[in-house]
């Protein structure tokens, strides 16, 4: 992307930048995960987590009425391991594994190609928007899916409450920088006082909407 380096960036955009930047993103040219990567994630640890969400999902299934067909619809699903290891899982309970369409959707096609490698049956596949998910009941999974997703500053001072922007002016020495903003304007787009008792707001406006979206979709069903 290219930036016009007078501009400040609020930092959800900053964040977004550095991740997802088609050349530069940190989840858009290497594998994250592992020892060779930067970090390391529950399913990429022991298989047992895994497992016991696939355990979670035949349970929960039932308890909705062991429907004929339903989504299994992981959120930013990494290298893949943890829908792989649930399919393994799902084999053992037939019934349920021939009841289930497993759906990814994940950001980065860096990544969507190490799930395709590492998911390679037919069973999978991948969803951009997941308003356009079918009719059929979903169940969604999202392991540290909401932690990833960029967030927004904002701090209360005694003139009022500011945003933290990154100020790329000199890119060799990018800067935070603060500028004054109506609260009270957001908090009347989310209809939710986020400020209240607080000194120090981390929000994440594309958490909100991922909520929404899901919660509508799971009303409808
Ligand atoms: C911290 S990793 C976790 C990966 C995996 N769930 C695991 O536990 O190993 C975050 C994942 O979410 C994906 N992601 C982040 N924001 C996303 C978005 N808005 N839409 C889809 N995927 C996203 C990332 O590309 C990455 O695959």
């Amino acid at each position: 992307m290219k930036l016009d380096m007078t501009n400040n960036l609020p930092l959800d955009q900053f964040i977004n930048l550095a991740l997802y930047d088609k050349d530069k993103g940190f989840y858009m040219k290497k594998n994250p995960f592992g020892e060779d990567g930067d970090f390391i994630t529950a399913p990429n640890i022991t298989r047992l987590f895994s497992e016991i969400i696939a355990i979670w999902t035949i349970t929960f299934w039932k308890s909705i009425g062991s429907p004929k067909k339903f989504n299994l619809l992981e959120l930013g699903a990494g290298n893949g391991e943890m829908m792989k290891v649930i399919d393994e899982t799902l084999n053992n309970f037939p019934e349920c594994s021939d009841a289930c369409n497993f759906v990814i959707h994940e950001k980065s096609d860096f990544l969507v190609n190490a799930q395709k490698k590492n998911l390679s049956s037919k069973k999978f596949s991948w969803l951009k928007n997941i308003e356009k998910i079918n009719s059929n009941p979903t169940i969604f999974l999202a392991n540290e899916f909401f932690d990833a997703i960029p967030i927004k500053q904002f701090f209360k001072k005694k003139d009022g409450w500011f945003e933290r922007f990154v100020n790329l002016s000199d890119p060799k020495k990018a800067e935070f920088k603060e500028e004054k903003i109506d609260i009270e304007k957001i908090e009347k787009h989310l209809n939710f006082e986020i400020s209240k008792d607080q000194n120090v707001i981390e929000y994440s406006p594309d958490t909100f909407k991922y909520l929404k979206t899901i919660s509508d979709l799971i009303q409808k069903k």
